[in-house]
Order: structure tokens, then C-alpha cells, then sequence
């Protein structure tokens, strides 16, 4: 038994599909949320600059009284995971490891496509994943740059002008490939998911990273008998690094009505 929390990390507001994944599997759970929103998009930017924010993002976390660490950033997942998971003395969990392990699980054909931010493609993370776990499996992966900018800013539902074009642009060389299982590889996906399998059908499998990566440290925090015993619900304090009000207005259409108990602004250096 641990009554510690748990600390969730994102660059903006996508980490928070992982939270809601952890509030329906862990409901007595606290968990501490980080969310860059004063530096979002990670994706986008040097390898030398993620690798700093988390660096920052980890500092920050540890000064908490927490049992682990859920990297909800594809990006940080991807490109500095690989190098600081070892640097901590508690679990850290990524996205990359848990999403992969679904894709190669759920894939019939063999044919698993990924979408994340230029950064995670460029890392070539789930490519080398794969391959060690399922040799036998391709991967076909596209960078989506503009899928976070818009659905930051609200432009997500089925029908908008706007996220149904850049999605049919980014999509459409994946639907020719023949995938039939797509790896959501950014937290912020799963908020346009619907527009997503809208355009690549029902034949395709959807892998959700933040939810798998909640999924996999709740089964180590049960494994490790470290689940928290309080007898009501965890809660659930976030720390934003720009502004509170919209950090709450936007938080609920990736919570799905999950509750945060306070939200204060924070500054990491
Ligand atoms: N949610 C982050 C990710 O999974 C957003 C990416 C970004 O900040 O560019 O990669």
C-alpha cells in the first residue's frame, strides 16, 4: 500500500487522456499533473531543447511526494525517455513501450501505422520498439504538426472544416498502405479520434499511448502491491506553466468530466 501520487507529465493538455485512463482504472489515486502549456508544442522543436524541457519536467515532478512518474508526452517519450529513465529512483512509465506492445497485439495483417509530431517520427522509437518485440511487423509512420496547434485550440469535431482537411492530407498516405491498427503516438490524439476514424475506417484499429501507458503503471503499481487504500476518491492537482483559466476551460473535453480539485500556475527554471 502507497497513498503517494502518482505524476503525470504533458507538454500542454493531451497528458490528460492519460489521466482520464488512470482516474477510471485507479480511481483512489492522487495524481499530480504537469502540463508545459507556457511551452507547448514540444514536437517541433531540437532534440537538445525536449531534452531540456524534460529534464525540467522531471526536477519539477520530484518535488512532490510521489511513486512514479507516467511520461505523458509522446515526445519526451520518444526522443528523451530512452536517456533519463534511468537518472530517477522511482518508475517511470512512457508511452512507447505500452502503445507498441497493444499495436503488435492488435495488428492482423502485420501493417501498423503511427502518427505523432515530428520529433517522435524522427526518433524512429516505435520502429526500433517493434522490431524487437515483433520483428516480423512494418511500420509506417507520418508526422501530424498541426494536429496539436488545433486541437489546443478546439478545432476537433467530426465535420470542421478545418481538422478534416489537415487530417485527410496526413492520413491519406497511410490509408494507402493498408495498415490495419494506427498508433495514436501524441497524448493529444485520442480528442480527434473520431475525425480519425472518420477517415481511416472501421477496419482500423485505434491504440490509444496515454491510456496504454496508465494501463501499464497501474498493473506495476498492483504488481509492486503500491496502490493507494484511502477509501474515497484520489484527487487530482494540476500545474500549469501559462494560464489557469484557459488550462480549466479547455481540461474537461480530455478529462470526459473527471474532476481536478485545483489547478495553480507554476514556473520550471
Ligand atoms: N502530447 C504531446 C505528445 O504526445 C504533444 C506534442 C507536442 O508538444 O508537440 O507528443
Amino acid at each position: 500500500m502507497d497513498n503517494r501520487a502518482i505524476g503525470v507529465f504533458d507538454s500542454g493538455l493531451g497528458g490528460l487522456t492519460a489521466v482520464r485512463r488512470l482516474r477510471e482504472v485507479l480511481p483512489r489515486e492522487d495524481i499530480v499533473y504537469l502540463g508545459d502549456t507556457g511551452r507547448v508544442p514540444y514536437g517541433g522543436r531540437s532534440r537538445e531543447t525536449i531534452m531540456q524541457y524534460a529534464r525540467e519536467d522531471f526536477a519539477f515532478l520530484m518535488g512532490f511526494d510521489i511513486k512514479a512518474i507516467v511520461v505523458a508526452c509522446g515526445t519526451v517519450s520518444t526522443v528523451a525517455l530512452p536517456e533519463m529513465a534511468g537518472d530517477y529512483a522511482l518508475p517511470v512509465v512512457g508511452v512507447v513501450e505500452p502503445a507498441a506492445k497493444k499495436a503488435a497485439g492488435l495488428t492482423k495483417n502485420g501493417r501498423i501505422g503511427l502518427i505523432a509530431t515530428r520529433a517522435s517520427v524522427a526518433s524512429g522509437a516505435y520502429e526500433r520498439e517493434i522490431a524487437r518485440i515483433a520483428p516480423d511487423k512494418e511500420v509506417f509512420s507520418q508526422a501530424c504538426p498541426l494536429f496539436v496547434p488545433l486541437v489546443e485550440n478546439g478545432r476537433v469535431a467530426p465535420g470542421d472544416v478545418v481538422i478534416e482537411t489537415v487530417a485527410r492530407e496526413y492520413l491519406e498516405p497511410l490509408r494507402e498502405k493498408n495498415i490495419d491498427t494506427l498508433i495514436l503516438g501524441c497524448t493529444h490524439y485520442p480528442i480527434i479520434r473520431d475525425v480519425i476514424a472518420g477517415i481511416m475506417g472501421p477496419g482500423v484499429a485505434l491504440v490509444d499511448t496515454g491510456g496504454e501507458a496508465a494501463a501499464t503503471v497501474a498493473s506495476m503499481l498492483r504488481a509492486g502491491d503500491a496502490l493507494a487504500d484511502r477509501a474515497g476518491e484520489g484527487i487530482c492537482r494540476c500545474c500549469v506553466t501559462d494560464s489557469v483559466e484557459s488550462f480549466n476551460e479547455n481540461a474537461g473535453r480530455f478529462l470526459g468530466g473527471g474532476v481536478i480539485s485545483e489547478t495553480r500556475r507554476v514556473s520550471l527554471n
